[in-house]
């Protein structure tokens, strides 16, 4: 018989579970491209990152937020060491980068964390529901997961909102580690299993809807 010796891979480890793959397709909206980010993405990244308003609403975003850490976020994502799928937001007809949204391995089996952040000066025009249901979308196509999970802290009425207009249903209060803060704050959960997913999509599809 004849003995195959598995090597240490030097490449990019995929997420554990195969199911749950997504190879990151270039996703364009109405108003938006997303696209991996990249070295041009940097200057862009620190400006809006370097911001309280953002890195205490998100769970790992440093602050200050530095050009180093823009830098560090771009080759690590290249490599998939921030996760399953990590996402620039870029505006489609300027190209201007705008936030980040990205889909990660949870700690719930069959399914995926999203989180996403807009730059202040593009808050309020849709952007981050537009994301939020293009990945979505592509989630439950691509993969076989059966839920998709969000968090948002208690005080964060903008993403909740933003949660709750892509289908997502609360399930409960909970304490989340914020990095910037270096403390645990409350949170609400949120989840859209794939028949929410499915119903709203044929309800969005059925003609008296036309
Ligand atoms: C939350 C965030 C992503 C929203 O991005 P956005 O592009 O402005 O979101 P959208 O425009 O798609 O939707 C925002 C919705 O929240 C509503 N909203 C915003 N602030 C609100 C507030 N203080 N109270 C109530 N509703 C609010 C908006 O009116 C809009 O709803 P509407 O379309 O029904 O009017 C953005 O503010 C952000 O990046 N914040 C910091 C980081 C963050 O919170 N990330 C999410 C972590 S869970």
């Amino acid at each position: 018989m004849t003995m195959i010796q598995q090597l240490p891979s030097r490449r990019p480890q995929p997420p554990s579970d195969e199911r749950l793959r997504i190879d990151c397709p270039v996703l364009l909206t109405e108003r938006l491209v997303l696209r991996a980010p990249h070295v041009e993405d940097i200057d862009a990244i620190t400006l809006l990152a370097n911001n309280p308003a953002i890195a205490t609403m998100v769970s790992r975003m440093p602050h200050p937020y530095t050009r180093e850490d823009a830098a560090e976020f771009v080759r690590k994502t290249a490599t998939r060491g921030n996760g399953n799928s990590v996402y620039a937001m870029a505006e489609a007809d300027t190209g201007t980068f705008v936030g980040c949204c990205a889909l990660h391995e949870g700690d719930r089996p069959n399914g995926l964390e999203i989180g996403y952040w807009v730059g202040q000066p593009y808050w309020g025009g849709g952007y981050a529901t537009e994301a939020v249901h293009a990945l979505v979308d592509m989630a439950f196509k691509s993969t076989e997961i059966d839920h998709i999970d969000g968090a948002c802290r208690v005080t964060n009425a903008g993403s909740r909102r933003v949660l709750q207009k892509s289908g997502f249903q609360f399930q409960g209060t909970d304490m989340i580690h914020v990095m910037a803060l270096n403390a645990s704050v409350a949170a609400e959960r949120f989840r859209l299993d794939r028949k929410t997913w499915a119903s709203l999509l044929s309800w969005h599809a059925s003609p008296a809807r036309r």
